[in-house]
């Protein structure tokens, strides 16, 4: 489905982000891994190499507009065009009430989880228009629809990332980039871990989701590999849950 497409994947060390990266190789693209954390996303390139793939990895911090701008700037250098991006990477927050949640915290989250998808998107965007087109696709949540207890800032957000590809989608709908945002359900990653100890909780988030299971990085991978691809040429500015029902509630 990407055959030939240069696809760069934020947070792809991890989770979500690694599984879209493997999942666009092995659909034919030529893969730009970029995150904080380099060993992960490094091992990942060289595997995706060894079974006949193009990877790089390329560390970046998306809270970083120059960190970001150079990690474009060294995709174009190395495969001279950039087709599908998708801007994945994220944390996940503090556990507090609004009252009580500590700035500091709060600054974090909105750096890295609503500027870092702006700043993938600004220059990205530059990227594409010079090659006449691609597609964006951006990791939000069910939490970019609807609240959840003591995650005040990181569902501001992934509410704000929603608004932001919809704005960006009318603004170069006409010039053949096409931008949507995904919204992951709970997904079994590292990012969710330090809820997996407590059984009640994870009662609880296992019951908000009508399929009765969490969701796994790949059917969230599946998603997003279609939503990059030309498979997907008449969708821009759309919001899809993959969420095992949470939202239909
Ligand atoms: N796991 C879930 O339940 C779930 C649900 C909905 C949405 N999401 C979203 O999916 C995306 C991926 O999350 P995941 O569950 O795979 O988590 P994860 O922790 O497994 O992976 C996130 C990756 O992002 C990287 N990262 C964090 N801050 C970064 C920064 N400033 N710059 C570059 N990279 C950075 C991390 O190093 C990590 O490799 C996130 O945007 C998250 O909000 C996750």
């Amino acid at each position: 489905m990407l055959k030939n497409k240069v696809v760069l994947v934020t947070g792809a060390s991890s989770g979500i982000g690694l599984a879209i990266a493997l999942m666009a190789a092995r659909e034919g693209g030529r893969l730009v891994l970029s995150d904080v954390h380099a060993q992960a996303g490094v091992e990942a390139a060289a595997m995706i190499r060894s079974q006949g793939g193009e990877a790089i990895f390329v560390a970046a911090d998306v809270a970083s507009a120059s960190d970001v701008e150079t990690l474009v700037a060294q995709t174009l250098e190395r495969y001279g065009r950039l087709d599908v991006a998708c801007n994945n990477a994220g944390v996940g927050g503090a556990a507090a009430l609004v009252a009580d949640y500590p700035l500091d915290a709060w600054a974090h989250v909105m750096h890295t989880n609503l500027d870092g998808v702006f700043h993938g998107m600004k220059y990205q965007i530059a990227a594409m228009l010079a090659t006449g087109g691609g597609s964006i696709v951006n990791v939000a949540s069910i939490l970019g629809m609807v609240g959840f207890d003591s995650a005040s800032a990181y569902t501001a957000a992934k509410h704000g990332v929603i608004g932001l590809t919809q704005t960006a989608a009318l603004e170069y709908a006409a010039q053949g980039v096409r931008i949507n945002a995904v919204g992951p359900g709970f997904i079994h990653t590292p990012l969710i871990a330090s809820l997996e100890g407590n059984a009640t909780l994870m009662a609880k988030l296992v019951a908000a989701h009508p399929m009765g299971r969490l969701g796994q990085p790949n059917e969230v991978a599946e998603l997003v590999v279609w939503l990059a691809s030309d498979r997907a040429s008449f969708v821009t500015g759309a919001y899809y849950p993959v969420d095992g029902g949470y939202l239909a509630r």
